[in-house]
């Protein structure tokens, strides 16, 4: 069926400069871009974003790492998007993704693991309502 999923690109990808690398991925594997932005994000947005960790002890972490530079938020659209961006992505540890998988190549600690991908369907709901309005949405078909 055809999905929505919401995919950021983290600080330490972003400070890698493999922002186009991992887009690129993403558009092989056939998945479209159908919205994007860059941010820097404040505490209070990345603390709303994960609010299901808040009680986790690697949120303060999570929360610090997240808003220690800009990341690219974008909603990938296709078939499966949700499970076929999990896959790109690989294991959220990277000692523990596949080979070939965005976190194997890019990723450096479950901290700075690259990127993050939407694990449902409600969380895509929820996510993409996050970050974006529906008139910056662009249905490509
Ligand atoms: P992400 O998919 O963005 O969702 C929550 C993030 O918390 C996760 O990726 C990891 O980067 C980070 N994290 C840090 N420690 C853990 C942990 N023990 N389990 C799961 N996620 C963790």
């Amino acid at each position: 069926a055809q999905e929505r999923t919401l995919s950021i690109i983290k600080p330490d990808a972003v400070a890698k400069n493999v922002i186009g690398e991992i887009e690129s991925r993403f558009e092989k594997a056939g998945l479209r871009i159908v919205a994007m932005k860059m941010l820097h994000l404040s505490n209070e947005k990345a603390e709303g974003f994960y609010a299901e960790h808040k009680e986790r002890p690697f949120f303060k972490d999570l929360v610090g790492f997240m808003t220690s530079g800009p990341v690219v938020v974008q909603i990938l659209e296709g078939d499966n998007a949700i499970t076929a961006n999990r896959d790109l992505m690989g294991a959220t540890n990277p000692k523990e993704a596949e080979a070939g998988t965005i976190r194997a190549d890019f990723a450096n600690s479950i901290d700075a693991n690259a990127v993050h991908g939407s694990d449902s369907p409600e969380s895509a709901a929820r996510e993409i309502g996050y970050f974006f309005a529906d008139d910056e949405i662009c249905p490509r078909g």
